[in-house]
């Protein structure tokens, strides 16, 4: 039996498979490749020296995703696929509306069709909007502000419905804060497309180079001072994470709902203070205004997933640094130039990967 992780070759997606292949587990990856590179499923297979079947498809495809079920035995999903810009969201809504929503129906329908009932689903911090309280608990209101957070939201409300048709389903939301860092081997990492929007992309571009300066959105907020301020969590913990709360729902029906993230708020110029002490890298930045649609301060309660899936975040704010900058020193540009200088055959278009092992 093998787990189908959809959006595998994506930033989280990848650090998962990794923590999953090292636990014994049988992987299948379908990405569409739209925000990723064949190359971050090679380095997968190179870093744990594990094989594993990438289908590059289309959630929307309804026949071929239907093929991966015919062709393989799933036990469980791991539904990573998605889009994730809000700023993106609010231009195009009904492209997200139909990525990520008609996306998951689609999936659900070949799910239940096939009779798998296991679903890890990727939630976000986002669906609580402007918290009223911080640390934030999971049965906080939902008022997110944006269409991303609104696919994420009625995703949510689709798996939790879905379960009330049929107890037989086991699904987890997982609401993740912000995920940062990268594997220590350097490997592995964020690679975004374009100028990122998330602040330690931004940060560690800088660093490298790539870009002048950072922009600090807004100096007058009331936090300790005056900046924005997340619950950071190294991705590593993140993929851990994902591999508990497949245990827990392989062995119970039910819908569960945790906040994945360490409790713990910094600053934007806390996170540049710390970036440049690991790094060793000055960060110049300007200060402007406020970034419309942000919120002051954000951080999760993590009592429940700690108790009930038995996971902590271990890795600190000194660490998440000093691994976004190993990455980002050994790749300047992400995976766009490994295609060119790798010495492997692995293609370089999606549409060349069809089924690999
Ligand atoms: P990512 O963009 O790196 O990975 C998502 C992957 O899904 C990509 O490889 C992309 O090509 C693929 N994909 C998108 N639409 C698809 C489709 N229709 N069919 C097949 N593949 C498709 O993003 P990530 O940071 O790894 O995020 C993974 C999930 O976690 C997303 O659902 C995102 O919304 C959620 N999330 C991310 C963050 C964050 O800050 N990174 C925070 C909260 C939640
Ligand atoms: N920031 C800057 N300059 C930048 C980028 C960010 O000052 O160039 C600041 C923001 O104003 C904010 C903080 O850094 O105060 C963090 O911003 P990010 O964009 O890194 O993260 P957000 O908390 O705004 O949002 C992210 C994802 C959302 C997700 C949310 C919760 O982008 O999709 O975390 O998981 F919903």
């Amino acid at each position: 039996m093998a787990v189908l992780i959809t959006g595998g070759a994506g930033y989280i997606g990848t650090h998962t498979c990794v923590e999953l292949l090292n636990d014994g587990y049988e992987i299948i990856v379908v990405d569409n490749f739209s925000n990723s590179q064949p190359e971050s499923l090679r380095r997968v297979k190179e870093l744990t020296g594990r094989e594993f079947k990438t289908y590059a498809i289309d959630l929307l495809d309804a026949q071929s995703l239907e093929r991966v079920f015919t062709e393989n035995l799933i036990s469980s999903v791991v539904h990573f696929a998605g889009l994730k810009a809000v700023g993106e969201s609010v231009a195009d809504p009904l492209w997200y509306y139909r990525n990520n929503v008609i996306g998951t129906i689609i999936l659900c329908e070949v799910m239940k069709k096939f009779q798998v009932k296991n679903i890890v689903f990727s939630s976000s911090a986002t669906v609580y909007g402007q918290p009223d309280q911080v640390p934030i608990r999971e049965n906080a209101l939902l008022k997110t502000t944006n269409p991303y957070g609104r696919t994420k939201h009625m995703i949510e409300e689709i798996l939790r419905d879905l379960y009330i048709s049929d107890s037989s389903w086991s699904v987890a939301l997982l609401r993740y804060f912000n995920p940062i860092g990268a594997h220590k081997s350097g490997m592995i990492g964020e690679s975004p497309k374009g100028i990122p929007n998330n602040l330690l992309p931004y940060i560690s571009q800088v660093a490298v180079g790539s870009l002048d300066e950072l922009r600090v959105f807004g100096n007058d907020y009331e936090t300790k001072d005056g900046t924005g301020v997340r619950d950071y969590i190294h991705v590593v913990d993140l993929a851990i994470g994902h591999v508990r709360a497949l245990e827990k729902i392989e062995s119970s029906d039910g819908v569960h709902t945790y906040n994945l993230g360490t409790g713990k708020g910094y600053s934007v110029l806390e996170m540049v203070d710390t970036f440049e002490e690991t790094s060793g890298k000055s960060i110049p930045y300007t200060i402007l205004g406020r970034r419309p649609g942000d919120i002051p301060i954000c951080f999760a309660e993590t009592t429940k997933a700690n108790v009930e899936l038995g996971w902590r975040a271990e890795r600190g704010i000194d660490e998440m640094c000093e691994d976004t900058w190993r990455w980002q020193s050994l790749n300047p540009n992400g995976y766009e130039q490994s295609n060119t200088e790798s010495e492997t055959s692995v293609p370089s278009k999606a549409a060349d990967f069809f089924v690999t092992k």
